[in-house]
């Protein structure tokens, strides 16, 4: 029997679109076979870029023939625990989950376990238990290494006088990133600071001094509300490292009310409104991280794991969650400026220009 044109070519896709999503392709039928639910839980859809992690699991997972079950947290700790065994109840096939605190599920991934249910930690490592099979994540010190090496190279540290003056801010603590975030910012920092080339009017230095619980972007600004009130009122501001773009818009709200020079100001997730931020000459940096990327890199892993395969991991010796060293993939972040906003997200299809017009 001769197969009209259109549907050889719908035939054709179906197979390039289910091996390019995938390394270990299972065998490929034109009607996807039913190959179970895969659950996802995701902290937050405050966000835009879990949001964006979401729909491209669930895309890729449905190529592939699962079925989806998509929640979202809320960062409600105890939700995002009660929403994994409901879907450890419902018999998933596997799980896959960015943690609100990744300390927590210890008890819940225990019933995964006796389940038989694989579990990939998405994005933030699972701490705490030895019942997390792989990690797909970025290179989570490098980020903060892009952070703080543009503040050293737009202030011209190396070569200037100084002394400027820089506040620093960290992520949740709960978020095993947060730490390799400031951990790696610092890493680059430490010199100036000790060099006091770059000094801290706040003297507000340590992780624990300058985290900010679940990622609040309102957390951030009080903050820098009583920075700008209290040691800084007459201290000129030249720098803030910023780890996460909901909290440098914070943080600028809080700078523009107070009527001060911006400073340089970094960021992370080429969150749509700080990109908007950054063309506008107002935030100064962000640390692109294609979520495209790693929604294929978790799939590949569960379905690896799900078809009798073995998952593709490039990081064995980092990511130690206290239990065990988590095998990881570790995708690269992207430093984004004014300078090259327009080719790498609208060039690289992440936002067309319309949506950075608007
Ligand atoms: C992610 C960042 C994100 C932050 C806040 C971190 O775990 O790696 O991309 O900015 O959470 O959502």
């Amino acid at each position: 029997m001769r197969l009209p044109r259109v549907l050889l070519l719908a035939v054709a896709s179906v197979i390039v679109l289910a091996t390019s999503a995938a390394c270990a392709a299972p065998e490929i039928s034109v009607a996807a076979p039913d190959r179970g639910t895969i659950g996802i839980s995701l902290p937050t859809t405050k966000s835009e870029r879990w949001l964006s992690d979401g729909r491209g699991m669930e895309q890729q997972f449905e190529l592939l023939g699962y079925k989806t079950d998509l929640q979202y947290a809320e960062d409600d700790v105890k939700g995002q625990i009660s929403q994994i065994q409901g879907m450890i109840d419902n018999r998933v096939r596997a799980l896959v989950i960015g943690s609100v605190d990744g300390g927590a599920l210890k008890d819940v991934l225990a019933s995964a376990a006796t389940a038989g249910i694989p579990v990939i930690a998405y994005d933030r490592l699972i701490r705490d238990t030895p019942d997390v099979d792989y990690y797909a994540t970025f290179d989570n010190f490098k980020v903060g290494v892009l952070q703080a090496r543009y503040i050293v190279e737009a202030l011209g540290l190396p070569e200037a006088r100084g002394p400027f003056t820089i506040e620093l801010f960290a992520g949740s603590p709960d978020d095993n990133n947060a730490d390799f975030f400031f951990d790696g910012s610092m890493s680059v920092l430490r010199p100036y600071l000790r060099s006091r080339k770059l000094r801290v009017v706040s003297g507000e230095t340590s992780f624990r001094r300058v985290a900010t619980l679940r990622w609040d972007g309102a957390v951030a600004k009080t903050r820098m509300q009583r920075l700008l009130a209290g040691p800084l009122a007459d201290e000129r501001l030249d720098a803030v490292l910023s780890p996460y773009d909901g909290l440098s818009r914070g943080i600028l709200e809080a700078l523009v009310a107070d009527r001060r020079r911006l400073p340089i100001i970094t960021g992370q997730d080429a969150e749509l409104d700080s990109v908007k931020l950054i063309a506008a000459g107002k935030q100064s940096e962000t640390v692109y991280k294609d979520t495209r990327e790693l929604a294929k890199v978790a799939v590949q892993m569960a379905n690896s794991l799900l078809t009798g395969g073995t998952p593709e991991v490039n990081d064995t010796k980092q990511y130690d969650n206290g239990v065990k060293v988590v095998p990881a993939f570790l995708l690269q972040p992207v430093d984004v400026d004014r300078t090259n906003y327009r080719r790498v997200l609208v060039d690289g299809g992440y936002f067309t220009a319309d949506q950075l017009a608007g």
